[in-house]
């Protein structure tokens, strides 16, 4: 069913989507959320629409921002994880206001303990926005509900650059980071299961495909 925008939208708030997206993007930058860049937006939406997604689990939830737009870019069915409870409890808000709460399920957890509440659906994609350190437990432990031809999304591949720099310049616990997310590009392209690109878009994306 599509998404009549005048329609659905709260009308208490008298907003359109597009005035409450200005409103989420300007709530991530006042409380220092990290929300995709327009860019990584853009892409996202696009590679929705080129490989028609209908169901994704999202892994990284924050504000809502990314999932309201997954879902109104190809009538989408969204699950969604999130462990922190204020941004837990400010995207429900927001996805309640946007009238999508038929469309996106936001699961209150852990991504690693949220397993058993998605284990019954299958996934056209996942998209991976979560703690960088643990890109490689998120993609085993969901691809398992990926379909054949179902594609994996992950962003900040780039994490800002740091993959490039000498890791002796660094805090240890970036240093850390850095060596996970590099162990998960290796893991991606030496997965056979999988054929994976990388673009230069916002902080690095990659799109694998399951085969
Ligand atoms: C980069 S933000 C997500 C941004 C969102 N996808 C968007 O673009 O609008 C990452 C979010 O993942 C959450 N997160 C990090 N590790 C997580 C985990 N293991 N389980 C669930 N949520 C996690 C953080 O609390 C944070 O809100």
């Amino acid at each position: 069913m599509g998404i009549n925008i005048s329609h659905d939208i709260d009308k208490s708030l008298n907003l359109s989507f597009n005035e409450y997206e200005m409103k989420m993007r300007d709530y991530a930058i006042e409380n220092s959320v990290p929300i995709i860049t327009d860019e990584g937006l853009r892409f996202l939406e696009d590679t929705i629409k080129k490989y028609n997604v209908k169901t994704i689990l999202e892994i990284g939830t924050a504000i809502g921002y990314s999932a309201e737009r997954i879902s109104r870019a190809n009538d989408v069915c969204v699950y969604t994880i999130e462990r922190v409870d204020s941004m837990y409890n400010e995207a429900l808000k927001n996805i309640k206001a946007l009238g999508l709460s038929d469309k996106i399920h936001v699961i209150f957890k852990d991504a690693l303990e949220a397993y058993p509440d998605v284990e019954n659906v299958m996934f056209d994609a996942l998209f991976i926005d979560a703690a960088k350190g643990q890109y490689k437990h998120f993609f085993e432990l969901y691809e398992k509900n990926l379909k054949k031809g179902g594609i994996v999304i992950c962003d900040n591949m780039s994490f800002h650059g740091f993959l490039d720099k000498d890791p002796s310049l660094m805090s240890r616990s970036l240093r850390g980071l850095v060596r996970k997310l590099r162990d998960f590009h290796d893991f991606l392209n030496n997965n056979p299961n999988y054929d994976t690109t990388y673009y230069e878009i916002g902080d690095g994306m990659s799109i694998s495909i399951k085969k």
